[in-house]
């Protein structure tokens, strides 16, 4: 069995056909998938988003990408190791093949965590980015093998420079990775929290220092309100017609409803099903009570997370930023805001 593999994977143009066709299968998924050129609505798209399968394996991305990152490193610094002395000198087939085979599962799951689940129905140009710089990371894995086993004496310079290549690709789509996962970790590193932070010294005197994030605004009046304002204001508040007897002019007024109150309650704080005010724009487009009115500026995918995500942790009136549960993906929108 071994054996057969060994001569398999020895065929050279074999595998040089198979890795071709698989890089070009790799780097063209986000097309056939639907996403260039058309809304993100293609026939495999449609399969995935309905096959709860995608989403349950997709969640398992984060896992399995720290595989290639770890055979990777460890091959990076075994081809240190063997030049510095021949006493560490080798053969890295089998941990390149690792890599490429891992690396190649990391993809597979990404693609359908991301276009299979709903989690990201708001693709940002960040996600994008760490795709395709994925996408470009597995393909430069899957040459590796082959590159290394054909490049003996003069021509290994090209498997170094692919090796090189394959750690540049990897730390900055791991960067983007873990930016849209996490939010960018360098605004909170230490010396970039002194300038955005004010020191409060406490007034008793001993001293104990306390460091405030400058930006922590009140949910309702900082984030929520802006969004009303900006598209919905100008027909559900008193400053204009108002329509349907809905107004957002204060925090009551919201919970007091409009004429359909009794039917569908505009706000039911925590309970983001049955709280029509968000349920209203994710209605169909030809449904009247679709919010905004089609023809008006619509709600952005990003602002139904953050009105859904208000909703969800209790719709407060009063409470800031740090009072709440936030999820990393909308850390993250807060995050491209506040730039
Ligand atoms: C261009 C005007 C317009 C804008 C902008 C608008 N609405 Fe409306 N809204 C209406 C009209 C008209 C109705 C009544 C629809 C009907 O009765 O068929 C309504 C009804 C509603 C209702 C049902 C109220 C009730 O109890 O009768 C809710 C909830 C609502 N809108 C929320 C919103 C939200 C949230 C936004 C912003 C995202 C928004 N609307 C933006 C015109 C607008």
């Amino acid at each position: 069995m071994i054996k057969k593999v060994e001569t398999l994977l020895k065929h050279r143009p074999l595998m040089f056909v198979v890795v071709l066709l698989s890089s070009l299968v790799l780097l063209l998924s986000p097309i056939l998938l639907g996403e260039v050129g058309t809304t993100k609505d293609g026939a495999i798209l449609g399969f995935l988003k309905e096959n709860a399968w995608s989403d349950f394996l997709g969640v398992f991305h984060p896992l399995v990408l720290h595989l290639p990152i770890g055979a990777l490193i460890l091959i990076f610094s075994m081809e240190l190791l063997g030049k510095m002395s021949p006493k560490y000198r080798f053969d890295m087939t089998i941990p390149l093949l690792f890599n490429a085979g891992s690396s190649v599962l990391a993809v597979v799951l990404g693609l359908l965590w991301y276009y299979g689940g709903d989690d990201f129905s708001s693709a940002s140009e960040l996600l994008d980015s760490h795709m395709w710089k994925g996408l470009i990371y597995a393909v430069c894995a899957l040459w590796l093998p082959l590159i290394y086993a054909a490049g003996r004496g003069r021509l290994r310079i090209f498997y170094y420079l692919t090796l090189i290549g394959s750690v540049v690709m990897m730390t900055v789509s791991a960067h983007d990775g873990g930016e849209s996962l996490h939010g960018d970790i360098f605004t909170k590193a230490p010396w970039n929290l002194k300038e955005d932070s004010v020191r409060e010294r406490s007034g008793d005197g001993d001293g104990t220092e306390v460091v405030a994030s400058v930006y922590d605004p009140v949910l309702f009046t900082e984030i929520v309100t802006p969004i009303l304002e900006e598209k919905c204001n100008s027909c559900h508040h008193s400053d204009h017609k108002v329509k349907s007897d809905l107004k957002f002019d204060t925090y009551a007024d919201i919970l007091k409803g409009g004429r359909e109150q009794d039917y569908y309650p505009c706000l039911v704080p925590g309970d983001v099903e049955n709280s029509f005010l968000v349920g209203c724009i994710e209605l169909p487009d030809d449904d009247d009570f679709h919010m905004p009115p089609i023809k008006k500026d619509q709600i952005t995918a990003e602002e139904l997370v953050l009105l859904k995500w208000w909703v969800s942790v209790g719709a407060p009136e009063e409470k800031k930023l740090s009072e709440v549960e936030v999820p990393a993906e909308v850390q993250a929108i807060l995050d491209k805001q506040k730039k």
